[in-house]
């Protein structure tokens, strides 16, 4: 008996460990074995992956949905190609329209190359969005009951609120990632299996969220953009699998060989030889306590790098040759710019940037800057009780702590926040600026302030990305400040006496509560 059994696993066992690479065609599918642990299916009809299973466990899909692009293209042409040269690899095209995405495998590696070229509007392709099936990877620890327990929607049907009042919405990023820059992947893992999407390098994206139930990789996200849409390839990202690892680091966009590209025939490729880099040698009075990050945009293209510390030395690499604007950030606020060509297989050199817009270069009487670094409800709507009550506080410069003012207003939540300030006798003799920096507006909103009895002018609206924004996890918009000239006249004589400025949000737009206008605050300051 023992030797039979033997005999029968000996005789199985090469069935269920020797996978081969290869297709074949289901009729329906083209099934890519990947001759490692990874097997999936990819529909000829739409190009859905309707199947993904590593090592024998089936990953894809719940309520009869599949993985693809934003909601599945619907009928397209879809072919495949194999390739011995540069590497063992099979390439799936899918053709709807203007719009062209392909699949890769390459043998032995438990990973799918997925690349999409966006011709232009007239496809609705802002995501790619893998499905995976429920109850396999675990939750968000914070909310163990949220998926179990939606209670009801808190504005439109995207955020939704459980029995305990958290919110939830796949707009909100994981409170373990930041900005697109700040991370190489999204996923989940069991310990025993990881699955993970792995960006892109993001110069065709225009910024976006991350992870939910289901994986995203965004290629444009039409919320709160201040970016133009741009055109062409995105890519690869990649799904990758693993035994529970993170992802291999050779697959992170920041630092990719991707030269077995090259000769694929990818629609919109360009390869590394073909494209020119940036290399400045610093940047000069750099504020300690803040990162500076130098980037490149124009209409087709958008880069980053990171300036050392110190001395500020920064490269941006892989840069397809073009005209960009060159915007150097301190933190998330831009400092200065400039305009750069990049040619193709050369540097281009740039002299120490010297920033020419840096507010706190101004010395202020006082100056109360929100750090965006606090707490922020971006995961989380504005309402969910985890947070603190918004106000209105009055805030009493020199005693109330910076942390407790109000990193939003919003013209119907937390209106005409009230800030007691002192001043000299030398300093009330001239006019003073008050200056609020909003790093968002929603609905036009905009502040207005009033110090003792004198009333500012009523601003104009700042220039803002499109739909909702505070309420859907960010306060990333366009910077903007509003300046305000106060004559002498408006403070108080007696100076043992407290002026008081009132903030007030105003717009002709706007619904009620976190939908009625608002604005982030970043700082306000006197001078
Ligand atoms: C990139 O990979 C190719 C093989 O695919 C290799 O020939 C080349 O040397 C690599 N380039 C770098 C910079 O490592």
């Amino acid at each position: 008996m023992y030797l039979l059994s033997l005999f029968l696993a000996l005789a199985l066992r090469p069935l269920l460990v020797f996978a081969t690479w290869g297709y074949t065609d289901d009729g329906s599918n083209y099934v890519i074995d990947v001759g490692s642990k990874l097997v999936f299916k990819v529909s000829k009809t739409n190009g859905d992956i309707n199947s993904i299973v590593y090592r024998g466990t089936e990953y894809q899909g719940y309520s009869g949905k599949n993985s693809h692009i934003q909601s599945g293209l619907g009928r397209s042409t879809v072919t495949i190609a194999s390739h011995t040269s540069p590497a063992n690899l099979l390439m799936v095209t899918i053709t709807y329209g203007t719009l062209v995405h392909y699949i890769v495998a390459r043998s032995g590696q438990n990973d799918i190359y997925l690349l999409t070229n966006k011709g232009d509007a007239s496809v609705a392709a802002l995501r790619f969005i893998l499905r995976l099936k429920p109850n396999i990877f675990p939750h968000d620890l914070s909310t163990p009951d949220f998926y179990d327990n939606v209670g009801a929607t808190v504005e439109a049907s995207d955020v939704v609120r459980n029995s305990n009042g958290y919110t939830k919405s796949k707009h909100y990023q994981g409170s373990n990632y930041g900005r697109v820059m700040d991370f190489d992947y999204v996923g989940k893992t069991t310990g025993k299996v990881g699955v993970w999407l792995i960006r892109s390098n993001h110069e065709k994206a225009s910024g976006g969220p991350n992870v939910a139930e289901d994986l995203y990789e965004i290629l444009f996200y039409s919320m709160c953009h201040t970016d133009p849409e741009r055109w062409g390839l995105h890519g690869p990202y990649v799904l990758s699998f693993t035994d529970g690892d993170t992802p291999k680091k050779e697959l992170f966009a920041r630092n990719p060989n991707w030269s077995w590209f090259d000769t694929l025939g990818i629609k919109g490729w360009v390869a590394d030889s073909a494209r020119g880099y940036v290399a400045g040698i610093g940047i000069a009075n750099m504020k300690s306590g803040h990162t500076y990050t130098v980037a490149l945009s124009n209409a087709d293209y958008q880069y980053w790098g990171v300036a050392a510390s110190g001395r500020g030395a920064y490269t941006i690499k892989r840069v397809v040759p073009g005209t960009y604007k060159l915007t150097v950030y301190k933190g998330e606020y831009g400092v200065y710019t400039t305009s750069v060509s990049v040619n193709a297989g050369s540097a281009t050199a740039l002299h120490t940037i010297t920033p020419d817009s840096d507010p706190s270069d101004v010395a202020a009487i006082w100056r109360i800057v929100h750090s965006i670094n606090n707490p922020q409800p971006t995961y989380m709507h504005p309402s969910d009780p985890r947070l603190s009550s918004w106000g209105p506080e009055d805030f009493t410069v020199g005693k109330t702590a910076i942390s407790s003012f109000p990193g939003y207003m919003w013209k119907d939540v937390n209106n005409d926040h009230l800030v007691y300030f002192k001043l000299t006798a030398g300093q009330i003799a001239s006019a003073k600026t008050i200056r609020i920096g909003i790093t968002e507006a929603y609905a036009n909103g905009r502040p207005t302030i009033a110090v003792n009895g004198w009333t500012s002018p009523l601003p104009s609206a700042s220039t803002q990305g499109s739909t909702r924004s505070l309420t859907v996890g960010t306060y990333r918009g366009n910077n903007h400040i509003y300046s305000f000239t106060v004559p002498a006249s408006a403070f108080l004589t007696d100076v043992t006496q407290w002026n008081i400025l009132k903030i007030t949000i105003i717009s002709g737009s706007g619904n009620t509560g976190y939908l009625s206008a608002g604005i982030s605050i970043d700082c306000v300051d006197l001078y």
